[in-house]
């Protein structure tokens, strides 16, 4: 499923502001084809790492590879280009307020293709209805939307393109319960599709760890720990187990281990 180059290479990052150093050395890669979670602390950097894959942040020092290519080195055409193939889906939802939802989720393929009125009407309504979204709020403006509505319409502008790799910033952050799963859903037919990559910055274990092929969780400063989740759990390192477990299935466990203890089930 995956091969040894990298679509995307953070090479010996360095980065602080001011007193605030959030990576040291860090380096990470992305390979194609695959799921990748960055777990981590909230405020450790998680997404600055997703915004440096795009160029929407630049490191104090060390490399952003795309393709091979350093991004610093590339045009703003060129960056226009690498925007369209590597969607960044933001952590808020950073609509358009002055239009409507379906302009907003059609943004791309409206200023980008040439597809019809109706085909574009059409697949902004497949794209919203993948996030559990009905087509009647295509009409409304973003003001009329909750906050979980904002977020899903603005996952829904960054899929409707189908672009290769997209970047998920904490995609399921103040959703509901059945909306964060329609979101898991969503990630798991998207890797039907063996030649679709995606990264996900999140603190969603649940959603990361059954949707990801690899983990790598940040600690101090760096992604000390890449790898598989069995892997991972391999090492059983206090550091990282926290991030390793789902809390239910933990929960569960234990429950289950506790009724085997009862002397009523012996
Ligand atoms: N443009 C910026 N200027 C100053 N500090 C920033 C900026 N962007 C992010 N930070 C700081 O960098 C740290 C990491 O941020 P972030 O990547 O958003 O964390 P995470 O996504 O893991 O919660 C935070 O302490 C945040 O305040
Ligand atoms: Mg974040």
């Amino acid at each position: 499923m995956t091969d040894n180059t990298p679509l995307i290479e953070l090479r010996n990052i360095n980065l602080a502001f001011g007193n605030n150093v959030i990576f040291t050395e860090m380096s990470l890669c992305v390979y194609p084809g695959e799921c990748l979670s960055l777990l981590g602390e909230s405020g450790m950097g998680k997404s600055l790492c997703l915004k440096m894959m795009v160029g929407l942040q630049e490191p104090d020092a060390g490399e952003v590879l795309v393709n091979g290519r350093n991004i610093t080195d590339l045009n703003s055409d060129e960056l226009v280009d690498l925007r369209h193939h590597i969607s960044y889906v933001f952590q808020e939802d950073a609509l358009f307020d002055s239009m409507t939802v379906l302009e907003n989720v059609g943004y791309y393929l409206i200023e980008h293709t040439r597809l019809s009125d109706e085909e574009i009407r059409e697949r902004c309504r497949v794209a919203l209805e993948s996030v559990g979204l009905h087509a009647r709020n295509l009409d409304l403006m973003p003001a009329n939307l909750s906050g979980g509505m904002r977020k899903r319409v603005g996952l829904a502008r960054s899929i409707v393109f189908e672009p290769q790799t997209v970047l998920f910033d904490d995609p399921t952050r103040g959703l509901d319960p059945i909306s964060i799963t329609r979101i898991g859903t969503l990630l798991h037919k998207r890797h039907e599709d063996k030649s679709k990559t995606s990264v996900l910055a999140t603190h969603d274990l649940k959603t990361a760890l059954s949707v990801s092929n690899r983990l790598a969780v940040l600690h101090s400063r760096k992604f000390p720990y890449q790898g598989t989740l069995a892997a991972l759990r391999e090492l059983k390192d206090p550091e990282i187990d926290p991030f390793l477990y789902d809390p239910d299935e933990k929960l569960q466990d234990e429950r289950k281990r506790a009724r085997a203890r009862s002397p009523r089930f012996q």
